[in-house]
């Protein structure tokens, strides 16, 4: 059966830690040029209807390095602009090609679209996740620290959909995470609460920015007003102010703090400069490991699932 990434909630325990530690493997062999090309005669379609620099390359890149092909399909140049059902794209294009990354507002036409589909379906980013972000951010940590476990995480900023991705990793992996979001722009309830009620890690919901940050080992912000909510952005960096991650703000963190932003960074907004550049900054770690753990994603769901 075909297997999809909707949601991190799609992946048990288990295949989260397989798939980081295929990432690791992907990382040693793109350093020393070893050619591994799986793929060969699959063709991926990424399909998005915002913007991207990362993900979008990434998954092109990890396809063809696997020895696959790749179509991109900017959504607004496809019949889907002139409101051809979710679903009959999906039965067009599960005739095509070998699987689908998509990039879309809405969690609902996503599922539909994975629904309708009879190849994998992964999560490219919506409004509500960021599952495959994550995915390479826990690869990251890894690197790092060495361990998941034990580790205090904290999310600073917008309760978005690189916050509920989160909130969904610490519940399905037992993470100490703790987010300090504004009044008015907490992370949607029912994803919070499905997470607390899982029982595994400790989720925690504060105001204050300090408190969250105090000896963490992982500090991380995402800009202040995602894609979509551009409006916003002018009142939105009033109300964050008091949660940008700067220098002050750090001191409180453990000495081998991790800066973590899953970019586009604004600086002098969500983050400062200084930081963003700093020693403890891994972002650009972060972001290579989108190519090595989007090949993991694309091993496991393109090759594997076909053959059970
Ligand atoms: N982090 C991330 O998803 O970046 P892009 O928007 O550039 O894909
Ligand atoms: N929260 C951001 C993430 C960008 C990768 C957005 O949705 O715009």
């Amino acid at each position: 059966m075909k297997k999809d990434v909707l949601t991190l909630w799609d992946l048990e325990p288990e295949e989260i830690m397989q798939l980081i530690e295929r990432a690791m493997v992907f990382d040693k062999n793109n350093t020393s040029g070893v050619l591994y090309r799986p793929l060969e005669g699959k063709t991926l379609g990424i399909i998005f209807e915002k913007p991207s620099t990362r993900t979008r390359v990434s998954f092109e890149v990890a396809m063809i390095q696997l020895g696959g092909g790749v179509t991109f399909l900017s959504a607004k140049e496809t019949q889907m602009i002139r409101n051809e059902p979710i679903a009959d794209t999906a039965r067009v294009l599960s005739r095509y090609l070998d699987g689908i990354v998509i990039r879309t507002y809405s969690q609902e036409l996503l599922e539909e679209l994975a629904l309708n589909a009879s190849i994998p379906v992964i999560n490219g980013l919506t409004d509500t996740y960021h599952p495959c972000q994550i995915l390479s951010d826990l690869q990251t940590i890894l690197e790092k620290k060495g361990t998941l476990t034990g580790l205090k995480i904290a999310w600073v900023g917008d309760g978005n959909n690189v916050a509920h991705s989160w909130i969904n990793a610490a519940a399905i992996l037992g993470l100490h995470l703790v987010l300090a979001t504004p009044e008015g722009y907490e992370p949607n309830q029912d994803i919070l609460q499905k997470a607390i009620d899982h029982g595994k890690g400790t989720i925690s919901l504060l105001s204050d920015p300090f408190e969250a940050v105090e000896d963490a080992d992982v500090v991380y912000t995402d800009v202040w007003a995602s894609m979509g909510q551009e409006s916003e952005h002018e009142a939105r960096k009033k109300i964050f102010q008091p949660y940008q991650v700067n220098g002050n703000l750090v001191t409180k963190a453990k000495e081998d703090v991790l800066i973590m932003h899953c970019l586009p960074a604004h600086r002098e907004e969500e983050i400062t400069n200084e930081v963003l550049e700093g020693p403890r900054s891994v972002v650009w770690d972060q972001a290579e490991n989108k190519l090595h753990m989007h090949k993991a994603i694309l091993e496991r769901l393109m090759i594997e699932q076909s053959d059970e």
